[in-house]
């Protein structure tokens, strides 16, 4: 019998999965892709049903939250059988969703349906003209609208992710804060990460601190701190007279590797151990070799855990060492 807990070298749990179930993207975001980009060829993508068995695998080792994300993870055909599947494990507490929320219109009945309760939505500026901009395809309209309809199809919590370009969409900050009030969300403030090679911009003229924008929303309103938590690596604040949390998420500046409980598994059934590390463990070989082997591909995972790092390590001399963009692990 394979032992039924994930823990690594340094003691940590692995509760959380992050699973992507597609490079593919109907956007094509400055900071996330490269304007031409070249995705995976379909036979190197996990099928839907080798998605479905990794998640009930990492269910059945004690993974209580599983966030299903891409490239978008709408634009995948079936997808609603992987939700609806997963969402039927009896033991996982949240299966959850990152979207760029283009399609939410027509899945939010759906996950809703499946059990998803909260949903992270990127949205990076209440400006239409400049959300075009930004993800070079998208329509902001079709973002709000889906946000409308997956709270009404009683997807009850709804955070906003945000990536702050200094020269962009500083001015934006706090209308989305504000948005994010008004509607009753979370939002979560990203600062960029040097993952993949993106020629359109800079990174460093571009980065704002988490600090900053802290700064510059307090300027508006009252921040407290909170101790809320989803298992993920935000700090929060809340807003004085509201519900509303507001977090940061620091990958640069705060150190969140002692807590980690999460492991991540890409599109093409890559094991990734830590975030700012090229370690992985080939899961799609193991099950394509050894189809239905569930007791191998869980000891597998096991093992793997013995190589998680201590803790991520985005540059070296000051030069990326990360080479994978973010639409192959899924953020
Ligand atoms: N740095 C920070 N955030 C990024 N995202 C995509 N690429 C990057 C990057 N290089 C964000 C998206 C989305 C989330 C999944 O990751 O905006 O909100
Ligand atoms: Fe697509 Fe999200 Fe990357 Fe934008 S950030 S291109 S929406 S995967």
């Amino acid at each position: 019998m394979t032992s039924t807990r994930l823990t690594d070298a340094f003691g940590r749990q692995i509760t959380y999965l992050r699973l992507s179930v597609t490079d593919r993207c109907d956007y094509r975001c400055v900071y996330c892709m490269a304007e031409d980009m070249v995705f995976l060829p379909r036979a190197q993508v996990l099928s839907l049903e080798e998605s479905i068995e990794i998640c009930q695998a990492f269910a059945e080792l004690g993974v209580t939250k599983i966030r299903i994300t891409g490239g978008e993870p709408l634009v995948r055909n079936g997808i609603q059988t992987l939700f609806s599947e997963v969402g039927a494990v009896d033991s996982l507490r949240e299966l959850t969703l990152t979207t760029n929320g283009s399609r939410l219109s027509r899945f939010a009945p759906e996950l809703a349906a499946a059990g998803v309760k909260r949903i992270n939505v990127s949205l990076d500026t209440l400006d239409s003209a400049q959300f075009t901009e930004l993800t070079r395809f998208g329509k902001m309209e079709d973002v709000l609208q889906g946000i409308e309809d997956a709270k009404a199809a009683g997807i009850e919590r709804i955070k906003l992710n945000a990536v702050i370009l200094r020269n962009r969409n500083l001015d934006q900050v706090l209308p989305l804060v504000n948005y994010a009030l008004d509607h009753q969300l979370d939002i979560s403030f990203i600062e960029e990460m040097p993952l993949g090679e993106v020629t359109h911009h800079g990174r460093e003229d571009e980065f704002c601190s988490s600090a900053e924008l802290r700064e510059l929303i307090a300027t508006q309103h009252s921040l407290t701190p909170s101790d809320y938590q989803t298992g993920g690596p935000s700090r929060y604040w809340q807003v004085a007279g509201s519900d509303s949390q507001i977090g940061f998420i620091s990958p640069h500046s705060d150190n969140f590797c002692s807590s980690c409980n999460r492991v991540r598994v890409t599109a093409e059934g890559k094991l990734l151990l830590c975030l700012g590390n090229e370690n992985s463990v080939d899961l799609k070989a193991v099950i394509r070799r050894h189809p239905g082997d569930r007791e191998r591909l869980k000891q597998t995972i096991v093992d793997a855990m013995s190589n998680k790092p201590e803790k991520h390590y985005f540059y070296e001399d000051d030069a990326p060492q990360i080479v994978r963009f973010m639409n192959t692990t899924g953020g």
